[in-house]
């Protein structure tokens, strides 16, 4: 099964990705804890990349299409997989297409969480990420057992740099103007389905499974 996660930031595509991917048993795929992970290992591609996630704005296509045509020939890929924040773009869409096309498969979902603006810049300022496994928190929604500590790895948990409130309006600003044209691209694919995420994450979820038919 393949799985595209869409929806602003914040809408909650991390934290239903990591829970399909553990109930189908694909993994998850996220192009932000990627270039997330690049830049704590201080490699070439994370200074690139931090650059334009510091100011909201998207990585260039060129930088991310690759990466993500690699990572979905790989062997724990052969089942499927969910790919969250990619793609972001219609020249990603086509890439992902056209890699897609070339194997005689294609996206099988095309899941959109929708959460309004408002909502959003609230719930970002209350996140928490961890820097070990990528999984995601909310001080209030969704908190860990131990304060500041990752559940799943025991690693120390951040307010990640992009969840300043001036820098999550540019990011909305840029989904709206480069990712919301997606959905448009995959209601035409006829695979695209939409789920109310202003719903408990739970609630969120069974809406998916429901959808997927898990
Ligand atoms: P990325 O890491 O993908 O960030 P994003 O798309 O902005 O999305 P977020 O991770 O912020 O939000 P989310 O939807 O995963 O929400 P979450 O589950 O955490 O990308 C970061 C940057 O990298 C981009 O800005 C760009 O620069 C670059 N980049 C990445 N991919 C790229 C690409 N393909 N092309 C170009 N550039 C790229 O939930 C948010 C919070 O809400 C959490 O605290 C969570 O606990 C809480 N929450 C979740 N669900 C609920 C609920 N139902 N009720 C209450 N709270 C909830
Ligand atoms: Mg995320
Ligand atoms: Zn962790």
């Amino acid at each position: 099964m393949k799985i595209i996660m869409l929806g602003a930031p914040g809408a909650g595509k991390g934290t239903q990705a990591k829970r399909i991917a553990d109930k189908c048993g694909i993994p998850h795929i996220s192009t932000g804890d990627i270039f997330r992970a690049n830049i704590k290992n201080g490699t070439e591609l994370g200074a690139k990349a931090k650059s334009y996630m510091d100011k909201g704005a998207l990585v260039p296509d060129e930088l991310v299409c690759d990466l993500v045509v690699d990572r979905i020939q790989q062997k724990d890929c052969e089942n499927g997989y969910i790919l969250d924040g990619f793609p972001r773009t219609i020249p990603q869409a086509e890439a992902l297409e056209a890699a897609l096309n070339a194997i005689g498969q294609k996206v099988d979902f095309a899941i959109d969480i929708e959460v309004p603006d408002d909502n959003i810049i609230n719930r970002m300022a209350g996140r928490r990420a961890c820097v070990g496994c990528g999984a995601t928190y909310h001080i209030l929604f969704n908190p860990t057992k131990v304060e500041n500590v990752c559940d799943v790895c025991g690693e120390k948990l951040i307010l990640r740099d992009d969840d300043k409130p001036e820098t999550v309006k540019s990011r909305l600003t840029v989904y709206h103007d480069q990712t919301q044209p997606l959905i448009d691209f995959y209601t035409e694919r006829k695979v695209l389905a939409e789920v109310d995420g202003t719903q408990s994450m739970d609630k969120v979820f069974s809406d998916i499974l429901e959808i997927i038919g898990a």
